[in-house]
Formats: C-alpha cells, structure tokens, sequence
C-alpha cells in the first residue's frame, strides 16, 4: 500500500526521506520516488522495485533539506518508472506525492488536456500536480492545494512541494491518513508513524478536509474554509526497537513469538475486574457507552481480512455468552448492501491498522444509519479508532509483517473480554465469567508451551513441502480458524488452501481428496471432538493425509492422524487463541523453505486504505 515520507528541517532531507521509506517497507509496494528542493531547484528520482534500488540511484552529495517521498502499490497503471510518484506539473516546478484513489481523475484530466496540460503517466494522481499548476498561477502554493483539492472527489493524502516556494511542504489530507512528526526545528510527515518513531515522538494527526502549511519553523493547519485549527500534539508510545526484527529472521516469526506478551498486554489490568468483582464491570474504553450496551438487542461486525476471522469467533461468543443476535460481514459487502439495523444494533469495527478504507467506509455507513459503532483497533488513533463512539485498544504493539498474527490473538482475547461485559450485562453468572477470565489468564502459558513445538512443526513441513493443496478442517469455535491457518498458508506459502467446516466437507471439497490433498483436521476434545473423529475417518477411508491438531494426551487420535501436532487443554471458546498458533507457524515454515519473502507477500499490502 502507498506510503508517504516528507521532511523539512536543518537535516540533509535524503537520509531522513530513505530511511522512512524503509520503514514503510512493510506496507508493500512496488515502486519508490523522490524530490529535493535545493537552491531553488528540485531533484526527482524514481525507480521500480525495492527502496535499495532508489538509493542506489541518488548521488551521495545531494543536498537538500526540503523533500517528498513515496512508495507505490499500483491501481491506475502498472507498477512503472513513469507511474511512479513524486508525479509533476508541466513545468515541472510542482511535485506530489499522493496515497488514495481520485474518482473523478479521468474528467479532470480531460479538461487539463483542453487547457494544454501534458500528462506523463496512467495514475490519477498526477491531475493533482496539474490542477496545482493551474491555481498557482494567480495564488499562493497553499491557496492552489486548497483549490485544487477542493475539486477532487475520492480520498487523498497529499504532499506537495513548489520551486515557486521553495521553503515549504503542503500537506493534506481527505480519507488517507498523514501524520505530522514534531522535532526540533524539523518535520516529518508520514503517512504512518512507522517513519517518524526514529526522530521523534511527539506527533499531530491530521483529519479529513485539513492542509497544513509547514515550513521549517512553523506549521500552521487549517481547514478548506481557511479557518485555523489546533490539532493537538500526542506522545507516541511506540519505539524505534518495537519496530524491529528482534533477532529473529523475520518480523512474522517475531510477531508469532511475541504473542504470549501481546496477548498478556491485551489482558492486563482487564480481566481482575471479572474475577473479583460480582457486580457488572466494564472496561475502560466502553465506560461511555454502558448504558446503550445494556440496550442493544443485534450485534453486526464488519471486518476484512484476518480480522473478518476474529470476528466470526466473536460471533460464536456473543451468542452462545451473552446471548445477543451477532452478524459478521465483510466490510466491503456491509458498505454497499442494505442492512437492517438501527439505535438497537452496534456495530463492531475490527482493524488491526485502523485505516482499511473498507471498514472506515463501513463504520461510517452504520454511522448515519443511527447504528451504535465500536472498534477494536490495534493502532492507538488511527481513523477508524477516531471515529467510533467507543471501543478497545487491543494493545499488541506495531505488527510489521504483511499477514497478521499477534494482531490476530489480540482481537480475540480483546472479544473475549467484551463477550464478558455483555454476557454479564444478561444472563452470564459471576461463576461463569470468573472461569472464564481466570483460563483466559493462563493463555499466554500455553501459548509459550506450543512455541516451543516450532522445531516439530518444521519437521512437519519438510514432510510436506512439495504439497500444492491443503484442505483446513474445523467446528464450531475451530471453523474460523480453519478459515484463518488456510489464509495464513495462501499468503505466505502461495499453497492452495482452503478452510471449511468438518461438517460439510462432505457436500464437496471430499471429492478433491486423494493422496496428494491433504487435510489438517483442528479436533480438540471439546464438545464436538466426536463429530470431527468422523470426518477425519471419511478422509482416511479416500486415502488421504492427515494432520490433526489435537489436545495433549488424545491416543485415539493416532490411528486416524498421519501427524499430530497436541495443543494444550482449555475452555472451548478459548481454544482459537491457542489452536492457531501451529497454524501460523506452519505458513511461516512453508513459506521459508520455499524460499518465499514471508514479511512482504506478493501482491498483498498491510494495510488496504484504498478500496
Ligand atoms: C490486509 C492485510 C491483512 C489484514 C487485512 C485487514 O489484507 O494483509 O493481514 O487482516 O488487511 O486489515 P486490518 O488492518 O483492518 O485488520
């Protein structure tokens, strides 16, 4: 996904620009560029691949302290030198830098072509530059952003600089996130704290429909009114280590290591209150909204991606806890279908970055629809965090690999504590929450036990490597995560998988089995461990392999299983949060010993903030 760097200080502007494109690396992109603003002039390089190869480009002594930069994930036009951005005007004095889709480009960029503007690439983002272009002719450089912007429909976060004012960057911002780094006497401006963390923490988010002024000295946010406003400054609680590897080989297997301490980070100081209070408690975030909570009378959750998994345990939970009528839909389908829903219904946001323009639209729809909206968001002030009434920080730290793993558990343990607060809000006994919180705390044991299997788990997929499809086989609580390990091995593996419940593997997929089809079969012995031992049966009777992931001690499982991978014992609803872990290790595994980039797939982006 595209990722913006700005810089505007007393620094050399380059090292600054390069290094924060690196840090958006894992983002996913295609391409790389640049401009520098140096007495007077502006340097631009570009080039396709990776950010090493534009540094590669770049003079060593260019100097500079005024500078844009972005890496390019391609919608309008193949990943290409010219499609890549800084993009620019015809006289080339205006440069941009652009994350978001414009709607309208295609009719804008006509008219451009009426008036003698020449473009020199596919994207929709240099209409920008050229509407830059036809402003400043009469105005000041923020004046033609404001009038330029003003006339672009869809989503954009911008960044622009001018030789005509070569002392400043213009910034704005319309459904595309941008962030405002505060250092001494310097900016730096992202679209991601991920590239500022290393020169400062103090950071000024900018929101839709504002454009800052900022020179070296000053920064000056105003609205497209021209009305002045005063964005406050926030302290990042993000480090420049927590953004790295850690000493493991990849940040995926570091994120998938960490998450005893992600989950327990998700849990602190949360699930006391449900041990030893006997009356209602809540949780911070949802202080606020208890009242409605008591009221709601459907619960929908909208989500994309791994998080579209959690929310299909959620729902599982919410059911059969609290008792509440719970839908889980992909935001992309909830923001352009027509759902009932009302004051009486909350809508649950769940996004790991907070910024998948999907989910942000889909909030927003449930929004004007009168709609209760929550979130359960790992990054702490994201959109999507910003625009629901309430909700819960899941607290898992930065996750850098492009598939989710630890943001994963932490949307679960987060959903548990909600299954929690609304089951005690009905008919849940304090008996029963308190079990419930006191197992819940003895997750991250259990999941310390499982990592220390990654040496068995390999062995597993060495026995498998050449395999070209997997069948992922789960019930109830474990469907989801059938779900969610045959994801995990489609992304990081690019092994065919798909996930299914056990129970209608017989309406189809079984007649894909054979002796090169193998099924991984998630059968703890919970209250449908029985169910399950038939369907593996119905597979091994076809002739094929079979993985199962079984709870410690389970000898019945042998007969039937060519490989078990135990997973300690737990409550039911419980078991997804340790279930998949081997699941995550599996696709890292595979994907390792392909050979393959696991922290940055091909073709898929961290964080989607385009639709
Ligand atoms: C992308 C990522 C996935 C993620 C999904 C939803 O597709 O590659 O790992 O699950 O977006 O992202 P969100 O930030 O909303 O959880």
């Amino acid at each position: 996904m595209c990722g913006i760097v700005g810089y505007i200080g007393k620094r050399k502007a380059v090292p600054i620009l390069i290094e924060g494109l690196n840090r958006l690396e894992y983002r996913g992109y295609d391409s790389a560029g640049l401009s520098v603003i140096n007495k007077g002039k502006i340097k631009s390089f570009k080039s396709v691949g990776r950010v090493s190869e534009l540094e590669k480009k770049i003079k060593d002594n260019l100097l500079g302290q005024i500078g844009i930069a972005h890496t390019r994930w391609a919608t309008h036009g193949k990943p290409s030198q010219k499609n890549c951005h800084p993009h620019y005007s015809c006289e080339k004095d205006i440069h941009i830098v652009h994350n978001g889709i414009i709607e309208n480009y295609d009719e804008l960029k006509k008219q451009l072509i009426k008036k003698g503007h020449q473009f020199k690439s596919d994207t929709d983002s240099e209409v920008i530059a050229h509407l830059i272009e036809e402003f400043i002719k009469k105005a000041t450089l923020k004046t033609a952003v404001v009038k330029a912007v003003k006339m672009l429909q869809g989503t954009y976060g911008v960044a622009v600089i001018s030789k005509k004012e070569p002392h400043k960057i213009i910034v704005a911002r319309n459904g595309s996130p941008l962030v405002i780094g505060v250092g001494k006497e310097e900016f730096i401006i992202a679209s991601d704290v991920s590239a500022i963390v290393r020169y400062t923490d103090e950071v000024i988010y900018l929101n839709d429909g504002e454009i800052a002024e900022i020179s070296e000295d000053n920064l000056e946010i105003t609205n497209l009114k021209r009305e002045i406003v005063n964005n406050p400054i926030k302290k990042l609680d993000w480090t420049i280590e927590k953004s790295q590897k850690g000493g493991f080989d990849h940040f995926m297997l570091k994120e998938i290591f960490e998450q005893p301490e992600s989950i327990r980070n998700a849990l602190r100081g949360r699930t006391e209150k449900f041990i030893s209070e006997d009356f209602l408690p809540t949780l911070g975030g949802l202080e606020s909204v208890t009242k409605k909570l008591r009221k709601i009378k459907k619960i929908i959750i909208i989500s994309c991606g791994t998080s579209y998994y959690a929310g299909l345990i959620g729902e599982y939970m919410f059911e059969e806890y609290a008792g509440i009528p719970t839908e889980v839909e992909y935001a992309s389908e909830f923001r352009y279908r027509k759902s009932v829903l009302d004051e009486t219904t909350a809508v649950i946001a769940i996004s790991q970055s907070g910024e998948t323009a999907d989910t942000l639209a889909a909030v927003r729809e449930a929004k004007n629809k009168g709609a209760l909206t929550l979130g359960i968001i790992n990054v702490v002030g994201s959109t999507i965090a910003r625009q629901t009434e309430a909700g819960t920080y899941t607290l898992s730290g930065p996750e850098i690999g492009v598939a989710s793993t630890k943001a994963f558990t932490s949307q679960l343990s987060t959903l548990i504590l909600w299954t929690l607060v609304l089951g005690r809000q009905r008919n849940m006994s304090f008996a029963m929450s308190k079990k419930i919180a006191q197992e819940l705390n003895k997750i991250p044991t259990k999941v310390e036990k499982i990592l220390k299997k990654s040496r068995e788990i390999k062995k597993i997929v060495k026995k498998y490597i050449t395999v070209k499809d997997f069948l992922y086989l789960g019930r109830k609580y474990n469907f989801p995560i059938a779900l969610e390990g045959a994801l995990k091995i489609k992304e990081i593996s690019y092994i065919h998988a798909e996930g299914y419940p056990t129970g209608e593997m017989k309406h189809g997929p079984i007649a894909l089995i054979d002796k090169d089809f193998p099924a991984l079969f998630i059968v703890p012995q919970d209250s449908i461990y029985e169910k399950n031992l038939s369907g593996m049966q119905e597979i091994k009777a076809r002739g094929g392999k079979i993985i199962a992931l079984a709870t410690e001690g389970d000898k019945k499982i042998i007969n039937l299983a060519d490989d078990v991978i135990y997973i300690p014992k737990t409550l039911e609803m419980l078991t997804p949060l340790i279930s998949v872990i081997p699941l995550q290790l599996l696709a890292y595994y595979f994907g390792v010993m392909k050979g393959l980039d696991v922290d940055k797939p091909r073709n898929l982006a961290k964080s989607v903030t385009v639709e």
